[in-house]
């Protein structure tokens, strides 16, 4: 058992801290910028609540932060109440924000300065896989400090690796999104099809689905986008968070990403209609507009 501090009670950081305290058996205390999240949490699960990211932190063995952007992870982590200021040396810092892999290695270095050991940790899974505890986990650091921290982050996780040096954790969830982007606008572009040709969509994905086509977005969304529902799942908003931080990325390491960038601009379209908060096979509604 040891102690953890979680900073960030979203749609993924309230369930994943609580299988650290349920599952993990670890003594958890959480921050939330709203104070009344933190509160509902510590009713929920029976841990301790922090005034501050920094007082949360103090005298914990592992630090989670689960926010937006890198932003966000900037002013929880850096500063007069941010992580690093409570930490004692020794400790690690484990971001499970999807973020830019320029952050992870600036957070590292002001963790480093402190004698804190940093991982960036970011995840997929959605909230099933956060309420679940059977996210995967995509990690970058150094191997001695992944090898401390990954029976902790195995509370919230079925697959954790280590992909390289601080930043490969990010790249890694960039390769992700970049995956999601293209299958997700071939597989709007199917269904598209297939209702202008007056097929039974849940009978063609019955058998397609079985061969080459199929994927876990046809698996898990073919039906819901059929039925035009898109009032879950992960955000559009976050989406064109990810897909910004991907090109940014690109821009600076040389790689093409034509597809990727014009999904980009269809979900900005998607945005325009209202979408923000819409799920990410939302994609089908833009086609589908008069
Ligand atoms: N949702 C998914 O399916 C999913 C899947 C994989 C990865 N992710 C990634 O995981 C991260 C969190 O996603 P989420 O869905 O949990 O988001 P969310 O529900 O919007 O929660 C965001 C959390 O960050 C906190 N926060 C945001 N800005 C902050 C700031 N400046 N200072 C302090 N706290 C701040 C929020 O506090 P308040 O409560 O005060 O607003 C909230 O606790 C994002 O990077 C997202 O891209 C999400």
């Amino acid at each position: 058992m040891a102690k953890v501090a979680f900073i960030g009670l979203g749609v993924m950081g309230f369930p994943m801290a609580g299988h650290l305290k349920e599952k993990g058996g670890h003594e958890v205390t959480v921050y939330n910028r709203t104070a009344a999240k933190a509160d509902d949490w510590a009713k929920k699960f029976g841990g301790k609540t922090g005034a501050t990211p920094a007082e949360a932190a103090k005298d914990a063995d592992f630090v989670f932060i689960c926010v937006g952007n890198d932003d966000d992870l900037r002013s929880v982590t850096l500063g007069e109440t941010g992580v690093l200021a409570g930490m004692k040396s020794g400790a690690i810092l484990i971001d499970n924000t999807t973020a830019s892999a320029d952050v992870a290695r600036e957070l590292a270095d002001a963790a480093a300065a402190k004698s804190i050991g940093f991982i960036d940790a970011p995840v997929s899974g959605g909230q099933a896989g956060a309420e679940n505890g059977v996210l995967t986990v995509m990690c970058g650091g150094d191997q001695s400090t992944f090898d401390t921290a990954k029976p902790v982050i195995d509370a919230f996780a079925r697959m954790v690796g280590l992909m390289g040096p601080v930043g490969s954790g990010q790249l890694t969830k960039m390769m992700n999104q970049i995956c999601i982007a293209g299958i997700v606008q071939g597989l709007a572009e199917s269904i598209h099809f297939g209702k202008q040709a007056g097929l039974d969509i849940e009978k063609v994905v019955d058998v397609i689905s079985k061969g080459a086509a199929g994927s876990w977005q046809m698996e898990a969304r073919h039906k819901t986008m059929n039925e035009g529902k898109y009032d879950f799942g992960f955000a559009v908003d976050w989406m064109r968070k990810d897909l910004g931080i991907v090109l940014e990325e690109a821009r600076n390491n040389g790689a093409k990403l034509p597809l990727t960038a014009l999904v980009d601009q269809f979900y900005g379209d998607v945005q325009a209609l209202g979408g923000n908060r819409w799920d990410t096979s939302s994609l089908l509604a833009r086609l589908e507009r008069k």
